[in-house]
């Protein structure tokens, strides 16, 4: 298939139809660079990111500078009381790596720690309690980043934070609007109160400055000893006192004991695309693979984006992953999960059969399916190419905006409250709607379940696509659209990040849009049988394509103000 492309004001030059990097005339431009690409959801963070890229460092290099300074210019989810994913490509090892820095449970955690007397789940223990707080995974795994992939040292690579810490940087008016969305609960808490709002209770407006000389000290006692500086010593106490004074289970020991995996990421293939994302505990990356191979079936390129018929499709596909998701994902260092029947072709197959083309099948109807063989609305992404042929897509979180809410007093950091992402109760669901079930049970030292899906598309052992996305429950979809938009409604990176998008989870039972969806497709859909609903905006897709030529393109996500791609 070709099209014709109009240069200037009259050439007409007839393309293949493949992903398109740029087009003259596109209404949304990428940032374009050519040896080097940073696109994380802060400026300060990219604009630290990239002068480390600028020096001579590599992509991890980058990213552990980017994930520290959003640690602290974006507390609201850039963390080091939190965790995540992230996978390392490198073109030259011809290999794909994923760090998994997930939180754990802590070692007292039991299964039915958030059911109240009555046996129902007690959500202001389960998202806004000491007892909410995993086991921070972070600093290990930015360490453990370094160490195997880096060229700098912990010390560089935290000192960007730990000035901004000190010294403060401008306040943009994101940061004032989240903490004044959050500040019934962040004020519940003496120790966050004392960080976020000024000494005299006010808040912080745009063009203030914010210093955090507690957190400084933090990252600091880490530059200085290492992980130990925030899992032994004086961080550790600060963050056992704080458990201790609001009934919080993470004990020395737990810290102590904390320790990020190296992993083999999901791998499936798309339209002959070499598809890597996050293994569990993540469901990520199993399902965007699964949605992938159903959709590979039919010919979206011509039904065309977000037409009635590709929404249809697409939704159909969502609802089954998720009823799978439900059934069969948690950590695989504690349950089987059929990972490779799950992500098969022949698996994939058997779903589409399932699927009519004009009528949508009824979440009740859907089932977790039998995948064999059987065996054994806050975070943060950022995507980072290099010269080297190294690129990083990272996403970590401390699960909701602000987590917890409890800063660890004297320490100057937040907590997480990912424990929500366990399953409480079968059947229950969380935050997010998600239901979950057996595999994904509380259990000591267990990684609860995420959704979050960095994401390295290759093609031909070249990195192609470098996204992931934060969103809960809607990541999955997120990252998915992004690579459908490029691939096959060839979409340049910054267009594909900025198309309206959908969601299905299977239950509840409804096509979530974004603003944009046209009403005669709505129309057209409520006619297959579909509900549709629309809501906010769905996630912040940081990403990068690298064109054919060597290109980098780099797309941020207009959906956060503070969003910056910046290449040299
Ligand atoms: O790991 C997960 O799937 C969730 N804790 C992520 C939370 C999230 O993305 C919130 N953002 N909007």
């Amino acid at each position: 298939m070709s099209r014709v492309v109009t240069l200037g004001c009259c050439v007409a030059v007839t393309t293949s139809l493949s992903a398109q990097p740029i087009m003259e005339g596109d209404r949304s431009v990428p940032v374009e660079a050519r040896n080097g690409m940073v696109v994380t959801s802060h400026y300060l963070a990219t604009e630290e990111a990239l002068k480390v890229l600028k020096a001579g460092g590599n992509a991890v290099d980058a990213a552990v500078t980017a994930a520290f300074a959003l640690a602290v210019t974006q507390p609201r989810s850039g963390n080091i009381g939190g965790g995540g994913f992230m996978l390392v490509s490198s073109e030259t090892k011809g290999e794909v790596k994923a760090i998994d820095y997930r939180e754990k449970a802590p070692a007292a955690a039991t299964r039915d720690m958030y059911l109240n007397d009555q046996g129902e789940v007690d959500q202001k223990l389960s998202r806004f309690s000491h007892k909410a707080a995993g086991v921070p995974g972070t600093v290990a795994g930015l360490a453990l980043a370094l160490e195997k992939y880096g060229t700098i040292s912990l010390a560089e690579a935290l000192a960007p934070a730990i000035k901004l810490a000190e010294e403060g940087f401008v306040v943009p008016p994101r940061f004032s609007e989240g903490i004044r969305d959050r500040a019934v609960l962040l004020g519940q808490f003496e120790s966050s109160r004392k960080v976020f709002f000024k000494p005299d209770g006010t808040f912080y407006e745009p063009g203030d400055l914010f210093v955090q000389k507690d957190l400084a000290a933090t990252l600091r006692r880490v530059a200085e000893q290492g992980v130990k500086g925030f899992y032994e010593g004086k961080t550790a106490d600060l963050i056992v006192a704080e458990m201790q004074k609001g009934g919080g289970l993470i004990t020395h020991e737990d810290l102590k004991n904390y320790q990020p995996e190296i992993r083999e990421p999901v791998h499936g293939t798309y339209r002959g695309y070499d598809v890597y994302s996050m293994s569990p505990p993540s469901s990520g990356g199993t399902h965007v693979v699964q949605i992938l191979n159903i959709l590979e079936g039919y010919p979206l390129g011509e039904s065309g984006l977000n037409s009635a018929k590709t929404i249809h499709l697409m939704a159909e596909a969502m609802k089954r992953a998720y009823a799978d998701r439900s059934k069969y994902l948690g950590d695989t260092d504690f349950v089987d999960v059929p990972l490779k029947g799950l992500t098969s072709k022949a698996y994939a197959e058997e779903l589409r059969a399932s699927i009519d083309p004009a009528r949508a099948t009824p979440s009740v109807e859907i089932r977790p399916g039998n995948p064999s063989p059987y065996e054994s609305n806050e975070t943060t992404h950022f995507s980072i190419v290099d010269k080297y042929g190294n690129a990083v897509s990272n996403t970590y979180t401390i699960n909701f905006s602000y987590g917890s809410h409890i800063v660890v007093d004297g320490a100057g950091f937040l907590l997480n409250n990912e424990m929500d992402d366990f399953s409480a109760k079968p059947g229950v669901p969380n935050a997010y709607g998600l239901i979950g079930g057996e595999a994904n049970k509380i259990e000591p030292n267990k990684r609860m379940l995420s959704s979050m899906s960095p994401t390295i598309v290759m093609k031909d052992g070249k990195n192609f696509i470098v996204t992931g996305s934060p969103g809960g429950s809607r990541i999955i979809t997120t990252t998915l659209q992004v690579l459908l938009n490029v691939i096959d409604h060839h979409l340049n990176i910054q267009a594909a990040v900025n198309a309206p998008r959908v969601h299905h989870q299977w239950l509840p039972d409804e096509i979530r849009i974004e603003q944009g969806i046209s009403p005669d497709t709505i129309a057209l859909l409520e006619g297959m049988g579909h509900t549709v609903e629309q809501k906010a905006a769905m996630g912040a897709i940081q990403s990068i394509m690298i064109g054919e030529e060597g290109v980098f393109y780099g797309g941020a996500d207009p959906r956060r103000s503070t969003s910056s791609a910046q290449g040299y």
